[in-house]
Parts: C-alpha cells; sequence; structure tokens
C-alpha cells in the first residue's frame, strides 16, 4: 500500500438545507485512479468540491499531499475538471491552453504537450464551438493538465464520449497514473469501473465500498460492479 494522497476525515456538507456528505471519512491512494461511483445527486461532485478547496464545509477536515484542501500551495498541484466543459467557446484550442496556462503560471512549452497526450494534434486553430462534445471535454482535461498536477480530480470526464474515445482517454488516466498522478475519477456508469485501480461505491453521501474491483465483487458476492452495488444497498438496508 502506498500512502494516500487524499485524507477525508469526518466530512460534512449541507447543501440547500441538506445534508449532502454527513460524515464522510476515507484515503485516496498516490499513484492509482479511483473511480468515484454512485447515482446521481449520491454526493460524487460535492465530494470532489471539498477535494479541491471549492466547497464550504460544516465540519471535519480534507488533507490532500499533506495540506489542507484548497491551500494556495495546492493549487498548481491539484488539477480539476469540472462536469461541464470550462473553456471559452469563441477561442480557439489554443488560444484556450495558452490563455490558461497564463493564468496558471504554466511553461508556454505545455501547450504542445497537453495537446498531443489528449490526442487533439492538428485541432491548435480550431475555434472551440466547431468541436464535437468528446474533443471540448478533452480540451477542459488539457488545461487541467497544463501544470503537470500531481493529483487529478475529473468530474465525470467520459460522459457522452463513444467507446474509441473513452477507450483512448482511460489509456491517457492509466499513462499518467504510471507516471505518479494520483486520480479520482467520477462517474455514474458502473462499466467503467473496471478500468480503475481503487473503487469508492458511494450512496446518498455514504460509502457502500471502498476496495480494488475485484474486492469489491468478492465483498458483494457479485459478477459486475453493477450488480455488487444492488446488493451493496440491499445489504445496509436489511441492517437498518
Ligand atoms: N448548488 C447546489 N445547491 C443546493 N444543493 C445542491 C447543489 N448542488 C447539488 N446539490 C445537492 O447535493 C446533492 C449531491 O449533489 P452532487 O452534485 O454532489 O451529486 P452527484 O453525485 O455529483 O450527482 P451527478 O451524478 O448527477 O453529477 C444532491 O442531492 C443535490 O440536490
Ligand atoms: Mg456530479
Amino acid at each position: 500500500m502506498t500512502s494516500p494522497a487524499i485524507e477525508i476525515d469526518s466530512l460534512r456538507v449541507v447543501r440547500g438545507g441538506k445534508e449532502v456528505l454527513p460524515g464522510l471519512s476515507i484515503g485516496i491512494q498516490a499513484g492509482r485512479i479511483t473511480g468515484l461511483l454512485g447515482p446521481s445527486g449520491c454526493g460524487k461532485t460535492t465530494l470532489m468540491r471539498a477535494i479541491v478547496g471549492v466547497q464550504i464545509v460544516a465540519g471535519g477536515r480534507v488533507t490532500v499531499l499533506g495540506l489542507p484542501a484548497g491551500t494556495r500551495a495546492l493549487r498548481s498541484r491539484v488539477g480539476y475538471v469540472t462536469q461541464a466543459p470550462a473553456v471559452y467557446d469563441d477561442l480557439t484550442v489554443g488560444a484556450n491552453l495558452r490563455y490558461f496556462a497564463k493564468i496558471l503560471g504554466a511553461a508556454s512549452e505545455r501547450v504542445a504537450a497537453v495537446v498531443e497526450t489528449v490526442g487533439l494534434t492538428g485541432y491548435g486553430d480550431k475555434l472551440v464551438s466547431q468541436l464535437s462534445g468528446g474533443q471540448r471535454a478533452r480540451v477542459s482535461l488539457a488545461t487541467a493538465l497544463l501544470n503537470e498536477p500531481e493529483v487529478l480530480v475529473l468530474d465525470e470526464p467520459t460522459v457522452g464520449l463513444d467507446p474509441v474515445l473513452r477507450q483512448e482517454l482511460w489509456t491517457t488516466f492509466h499513462e499518467l497514473a504510471d507516471r505518479g498522478t494520483t486520480l479520482l475519477i467520477s462517474s455514474h456508469v458502473m462499466d467503467e469501473a473496471e478500468r480503475c485501480d481503487e473503487l469508492i461505491l458511494m450512496r446518498e453521501g455514504l460509502i457502500l465500498a471502498h476496495a480494488s474491483p475485484a474486492d469489491v465483487l468478492l465483498q458483494a458476492n457479485a459478477s459486475t460492479v453493477e450488480e455488487a452495488f444492488l446488493n451493496l444497498v440491499g445489504t445496509k438496508e436489511r441492517a437498518g
């Protein structure tokens, strides 16, 4: 076991008068891909926002790379890609990346490097508004890679992508993990689970399971992660 890159202790978050995370504790291993899975509204984005330090928390502690989440020193060390692509439609791919490189204080040479990493070589002069949804998502991912962050938090990065693009992105994620990046990737499609090193199954702000895909199946006596999820929900409900 490697040491955790992210440590969460009794995290409590209230949003819109509702307790979204009632007291969540978990450690996320460094240099691995952890999948955060659970149905819509269970709190995945909320948890990610707390990790990158943009969520108001009601209690508990979130530590990233040994520092409190959201600390200034973490800004260049933690990359975050939000659920909706956050790039400018009326700028080209290259202009977007040069702009974000400036803001983030990344070297301008990084622009070409990240364009290649996300498979958009040759698209630098294209307006983002003329790209497909998947290409737009990859521009968004590219902005988060500019600083070569040690921790990468990706909120549903493969939603709406075709299987080929999804495969390509997962290859990129594994390459980043192989180079030591810690990745936390959310999804509400359970079929992406097998591509992760570790899984966190979440429901209504609670953690149902946290283990490797194989161990999750074993624990839940299931043959698919979807089935594991349903079995674990059933077990919790029977236990009250
Ligand atoms: N801006 C907000 N104001 C108030 N409540 C919110 C806000 N955003 C989310 N919530 C509530 O917090 C809960 C968790 O939302 P969150 O966005 O973390 O879920 P999620 O697991 O990311 O869902 P999805 O898979 O649909 O993205 C939901 O019940 C939602 O209604
Ligand atoms: Mg979400």
